[in-house]
């Protein structure tokens, strides 16, 4: 079975007067008065439990969307022996027939249900339409059926031959079951992390962030209706200390595939080193983590790629992409002009909520995450070492505004030019024309983390440099754009050092990490 390249699903423009708007606007005013029940789902069945959380729009947090029922360590229990039941079969099964169901679900979200996983996106996360549509609809279809085709590459790979002699290789499943953990920041990345390791073979415990189960639900019963087996994938919504505990000390523990912050990355080696003689098989770890995401300006720059690159990297969903730009480097030749259009590029964005599709910026996702930028922001207003540009305002009494921020920090080691922030802040440092090359020294050595990072630049020259010298200082490197925006089939995405194992979502390397071939050498 030979699933051929997909083209990248099209992005729809949700333009005015377009019938995809119209149809969104219907479907959020529907969620909107809908008060949704959100069971979780073990071994396919709805399980519903005596604690909820209430979710709330994180830009007009008064409205409530719904609740999601809470589980324990007992419905982690539960997870994992329903996914260990239905492993056999679902391993069993033909590969065509377990591809059938993940091509299936990528067209009934690109069909029938593209609203649906938008709109609860929109709403759960705050992102605005285009953003939810480059995510929610397009990136998660393209990871179903992209990887569907790497797999089929995969397969087809055998050893060769001869007289007397007949060599395969068997891509068999790991041997358990793999825990899924994923962020808020894209549904996307929810419907990946348990979906490529399930292609493979394996069975799933799925944990999504709490502030993503609106839109994480909305994809498993997509799942569902497709045709997953009961058991494959199992959907729960625990706190990281309850999972942790029950799944890490489990002798069929097997993998775990997570995209988060560093700190809890960090604890999960941890644990499952402690626990390793525990384990029947060395678990797969497979996480991206943090990131501080680089602009250099070259001076042969032209000051509107840069702004562009600034306003669009940094800003587009409030910051909240591990991509997005958060220290930029700009040479004192163009310093006065990007200044300029930074100022009069915040000005004019919109912010408010999702449903008025003009405007650019929404809310960033909790208070928690609120409270952390505004304390960022605060204190650069406070020191001497740092100077704002744009921006600088916040606001939580209908949902968890922050104005697009600009930070000039007169240290290049200041505080917010290391330290995820993981909001709409941007901080800049000015450097002296001539001191490109020590500049890039400095990108390559101020912070841990190394996952996106672009250089800005007419000059050939400076761009070789900038793609030898900063070789290890991002897993996505970009040259004349911003570093956000990777494609599944067109940027594998991932990063090294603190950002993670760099395992490439969205491409053939990640599904080689939920395979355990085994080599058959038969004689005759
Ligand atoms: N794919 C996302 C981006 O590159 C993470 O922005």
């Amino acid at each position: 079975f030979s699933y051929p390249l997909p083209a990248n699903e099209p992005v729809l423009n949700y333009g005015p007067g377009s019938a995809e708007k119209k149809r969104l606007k219907e479907v959020l005013a529907l969620l909107k008065k809908e008060k949704a029940d959100i069971p979780m789902y073990i071994g396919g069945k709805e399980v519903r439990t005596n604690k909820t959380q209430s979710i709330h729009p994180p830009h007009e947090i008064k409205h409530t969307l719904g609740h999601f029922h809470i589980g324990t360590e007992k419905h982690v229990q539960q997870a994992i022996d329903a996914a260990l039941a239905a492993k056999d079969s679902w391993a069993a099964m033909s590969w065509e027939d377990r591809a059938g169901i993940f091509l299936k679900a990528a067209d009934l979200i690109a069909t029938k249900y593209r609203p649906y996983m938008n709109g609860t996106t929109m709403l759960g996360q705050s992102k605005n339409a285009y953003q939810a549509e480059i995510d929610a609809a397009c990136e998660i279809v393209d990871f179903l059926r992209f990887n569907v085709h790497y797999l089929s590459e995969i397969y087809k790979q055998q050893p060769i031959s001869g007289p007397g002699m007949h060599n395969r290789l068997e891509f068999r499943p790991l041997e358990g079951f793999v825990l899924a953990v994923t962020p808020f920041n894209f549904t996307a990345i929810g419907g990946n992390l348990p979906t490529s390791a399930a292609m493979c073979g394996n069975t799933v415990v799925w944990k999504p962030a709490n502030t993503q189960v609106y839109s994480a639900q909305m994809f498993m019963r997509i799942l569902q209706e497709a045709g997953l087996p009961d058991g494959v994938i199992n959907l729960i919504y625990v706190d990281g200390p309850t999972l942790g505990k029950i799944c890490f000390a489990h002798r069929d523990f097997t993998g775990v595939h997570f995209t988060g912050s560093t700190g809890v990355f960090n604890n999960m080696w941890e644990t499952i080193g402690k626990n390793m003689g525990n384990y029947k098989t060395y678990p797969r770890i497979v996480g991206e983590t943090g990131g501080k995401d680089f602009v250099v300006a070259h001076p042969s720059a032209k000051a509107d790629v840069v702004a562009t690159a600034l306003l669009r990297g940094a800003f587009e969903f409030q910051g909240q992409k591990c991509s997005a730009a958060s220290r930029a480097y700009i040479p004192s030749n163009l310093a006065e002009e990007v200044k300029k259009k930074l100022v009069a590029g915040i000005k004019s964005f919109k912010m408010g909520t999702v449903e008025d599709f003009t405007n650019f910026i929404n809310a960033v996702i909790d208070e928690k995450s609120f409270d952390k930028i505004a304390a960022y922001i605060d204190n650069a207003k406070k020191d001497k070492k740092a100077e704002i540009w744009a921006g600088g305002k916040y606001d939580k009494s209908k949902g968890y505004f922050i104005q697009p921020t600009v930070i000039e920090a007169k240290d290049p080691k200041y505080v917010t030019m290391c330290e995820e922030i993981f909001g709409p802040v941007l901080t800049v440092y000015v450097y002296p024309e001539k001191k490109f090359e020590e500049v890039l020294e400095l990108v390559d050595t101020t912070s841990p983390y190394a996952l996106t990072g672009s250089i800005i630049s007419t000059d050939r020259n400076a761009i070789a440099l900038a793609t030898d010298k900063l070789r290890n200082a991002a897993g996505n490197f970009y040259v004349n754009d911003k570093p956000t925006g990777a494609v599944v089939g067109q940027q594998p995405f991932g990063g090294a050092r603190a950002s993670g194992t760099n395992d490439k979502a969205g491409s053939i390397l990640n599904l080689y990490r939920w395979l355990s071939p085994r080599t058959i050498k038969e004689t005759f």
